[in-house]
């Protein structure tokens, strides 16, 4: 028999509750060993709920109890959740999480904790919800030599870009539809300004690259900027405004990682993946291009990948399974202002302003756009360059267009 507890009894912890319970016979059988749910932390009550009987409001009890095995972290954030996966782990339990602030931030130090304590931790959930992206990556695609990662990694943005795309949708009317999803997270800001993307962006490149890559490593910008306008510009060349997380393997060994909205042909496989589905692709020499997609948020698609880590922490409850990489440090990151690719540009000014400063551009339109509006597509160039070049034109968004 594996006993299990789940930390925090949320969108996540709700769905991993339920899906023990629904296939437990099937987990069982597969792991080989009755696998229980018996205790659930909270700091509430929920005395309508089939699972109300298992809420426990204090952490040692789980700490201490000698038959527990698997603790589930769905708490979120890095204080309390970094608190108890630390006195988990030291207790000897492993921990299944889908807490990426927490692996993006700690999961160097919480890897090795584990490791010397000789138990597991596992986070497949983390990135990419109920997509297999991980352990794909760690193990399947083992033998390459990985050069890029690149992926829309957040489902509420996407769900916003799309809503906006299709319906028209203003932003924050996107947002609340997003919310009352259950996609976002309890402080949608962290979506929508793209720090969500940016620790699943380290967490990936982390595991492709080999060292921990730290959040504040990672140039980060949301979609808040991106109106209905861009959308409109966008559309007519042909292309979708996608929130791209990317980590690019550069020829010194440094990793270029950053997240940001980027234009796309809308012929490229990521413009297809739209609402809450998330989509990574990744670059290996012997590879080529593979793509993972599937639903990137939402109660059961997250507890799919969470359940399936607590069933391989099951199986190897007196081992350790492995998911590692090394320290983190100042020569792990390359800043992404030496990328040269074209640009997206709408601004105050005229489009003989646009040709002036940028040369050969070209030039977009739009229905009832102001006519001190422009907006066009740069030739390839540096950040730096394009700065430089704006001359009369007041720059109003400026996207990178991925090639
Ligand atoms: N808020 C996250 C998202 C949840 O929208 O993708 C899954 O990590």
């Amino acid at each position: 028999m594996v006993n299990v507890a789940i930390l925090g009894f949320g969108t996540v912890g709700s769905g991993v509750a339920e899906l023990l319970t629904k296939n437990g016979a099937h987990i069982d059988e597969k792991v080989e060993t009755p696998v229980r749910l018996k205790y659930i932390l909270d700091v509430r009550d929920f005395p309508d709920s089939p699972f109300g009987n298992k809420i426990v409001h204090d952490f040692s009890v789980i700490e201490k109890d000698p038959e527990l095995d698997i603790v589930v972290e769905t708490i979120g954030g890095t204080s309390v959740a970094l608190d108890f996966t630390t006195r988990a782990l030291c207790a000897g339990k492993s921990v299944v999480s889908s807490n990426k602030e927490l692996v993006a931030t700690h999961g160097y130090e919480l890897i090795q904790l584990a490791a010397q304590e000789g138990v597991s931790y596992l986070f497949e959930a983390s990135v990419g919800g109920g997509i297999p992206i991980l352990r794909p990556l760690s193990q399947c695609l083992a033998a390459n030599e990985l050069t890029e990662i690149c992926g829309i990694l957040n489902g509420t943005t996407n769900y916003i870009l799309t809503r906006m795309i299709h319906a028209g949708l203003s932003f924050d009317a996107a947002l609340a539809e997003a919310q009352a999803n259950g996609y976002a997270e309890k402080d949608p800001t962290a979506d929508i300004e793209g720090q969500d993307s940016c620790r699943k962006i380290c967490i990936l490149g982390a595991i492709a690259f080999g060292r921990h890559i730290y959040p504040d490593q990672v140039p980060t910008e949301g979609i808040t900027h991106v109106t209905l306008a861009d959308v409109a510009y966008a559309d007519s060349c042909g292309k979708k405004i996608k929130l791209l997380g990317r980590a690019i393997r550069q020829p010194d060994g440094r990793v270029c990682a950053y997240v940001a909205p980027h234009l796309l042909d809308a012929a490229n496989p990521l413009a297809g993946v739209e609402d809450v589905f998330n989509a990574i692709t990744v670059k290996g020499d012997a590879i080529g291009d593979v793509m993972f997609y599937g639903r990137g948020a939402g109660k059961l698609p997250t507890a799919s990948a969470v359940v399936a880590d607590v069933m391989d922490a099951a199986r190897h409850i007196r081992s350790r399974k492995r998911m590692e990489w090394g320290p983190g440090g100042d020569d792990v990151t390359q800043s992404p202002d030496g990328l040269v690719c074209p640009w997206y540009v709408r601004a105050r000014g005229t489009a003989d302003g646009a040709h002036a400063a940028f040369g050969d551009v070209s030039c977009l339109a739009r229905a009832g756009a102001p006519c001190e509006e422009v907006a066009f597509l740069t030739p390839p160039m540096t950040r730096a360059a394009l700065n430089e070049a704006m001359g009369t034109l007041t720059p109003e968004t400026v996207l990178r267009v991925l090639v």
